[in-house]
């Protein structure tokens, strides 16, 4: 089938909202009966879907409604809870951000969620794109939360040829533009599917795009290569060394973080400081949470965080006594996976008993 290329950008929106209409994903925080969401359900499936796949975040999400039904309910609930169900999900500030953003909203906002993106910006964990994304889908007013979906569909569509990040504002400008005013909501969810289903990263399904016919890099024939992307810097490798100890009664030795940085508040396998290279004998002794002997396991844990990429070597001593050491707890290896660990630490363990 030929497509025929009209005049670029024309009734986008209509297009994409009756598209929607048709096609539109069922996902548990969408009513099923087309009524507007409620607040809390659009802020959380935001926090969720940072960073995270639709699919991997929807059983989560049903799982948070049935235990925290709302945001006074999630405000009450205790923190380590809260990483136990997030565990999985990854960046675990977003779980300590949603339980401090909970308690600011229950406690002084009346258990309401601002209608505006200057508001909902001051709350911790919404950054740009979520503000926009609750105005627009909870409350149906003119936002335009710019996503890779939306980045993506608006350089194609626009045939955009300065790579990403750099066209990031001028993408912006050009989705506002477009934006209508009426049903904003249903149509920034509209791009969102279009991003997800058709329009998508590789192998874009241009014949059942709705939108085909106002496509320039379609008409151009460059959909493949739109949007570029600058060429990615290699992660720079941090290394440490984690230290599973053991206890007879099969409990696992486990400390607190800082309560600031990376996982900070939760708990982990002690170990050494991660830097740019091994860490050496001294760190390494200075390090162990106990004195005994540590015996090496072989290989390394590599996880991979947005900034670096981490490699682990994991070190255990399986110790006759269940001693008590300043500052750390044991905790029962049976239900370790229940105890709101990141999941690197879960990672660590697993290969530590392997
Ligand atoms: N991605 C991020 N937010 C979304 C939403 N509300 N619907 C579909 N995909 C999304």
């Amino acid at each position: 089938m030929k497509i025929k290329i009209s005049d670029p950008i024309e009734n986008v929106p209509e297009r994409l909202l009756s598209w929607y209409d048709k096609h539109k994903r069922t996902l548990p925080w969408r009513p099923k009966d087309g009524s507007r969401p409620d607040p809390y359900k659009v802020w959380l499936s935001e926090i969720m879907l940072q960073q995270t796949q639709v699919v991997t975040a929807a059983p989560y999400f049903e799982k948070f409604i049935i235990l925290w039904p709302c945001v006074t309910k999630l405000a009450e609930a205790d923190l380590d809870d809260i990483f136990v169900e997030w565990a999985g999900l990854g960046y675990y500030a977003r779980a300590r951000n949603l339980h401090k953003c909970a308690n600011i909203v229950a406690t002084t906002l009346d258990g309401v969620f601002p209608d505006n993106e200057l508001e909902l910006i001051k709350l911790p964990g919404i950054g740009a794109y979520t503000a926009a994304a609750i105005v627009a889908i909870a409350f149906d007013l003119k936002a335009t939360p710019m996503d890779g979906n939306f980045d993506r569909v608006m350089a194609r569509l626009h045939a955009i040829e300065t790579p990403l990040p750099t066209a990031k504002p001028a993408l912006k400008r050009l989705a506002t533009k477009i934006t209508p005013d009426g049903r904003p909501g249903d149509y920034a969810q509209a791009v969102m599917d279009l991003g997800a289903t058709i329009c998508t990263p590789r192998n874009p399904q241009c014949l059942s795009c709705p939108v085909n016919a106002c496509c320039l890099s379609l008409k151009r024939g460059k959909t493949t290569l739109i949007p570029k992307k600058k060429v990615k810097q290699r992660k720079p490798v941090r290394y440490g060394m984690a230290f599973l100890c053991i206890n007879a009664k099969k409990e696992v030795l486990l400390r607190r973080r800082p309560n600031s940085g990376l996982f900070a508040g939760m708990m982990e396998i002690p170990g050494t400081s991660w830097t740019d290279c091994l860490p050496n004998s001294l760190q390494i002794g200075a390090s162990q949470p106990t004195k005994t002997t540590w015996s090496d396991i072989q290989g390394t844990v590599v996880h991979v965080f947005t900034h670096f990429k981490l490699e682990i070597k994991v070190v255990r001593a399986d110790i006759k006594k269940s001693i008590k050491i300043n500052g750390l707890s044991w905790h029962p290896l049976e239900t370790i996976d229940k105890a709101g660990l990141p999941s690197l630490m879960l990672k660590i363990i697993k290969h530590g008993l392997e």
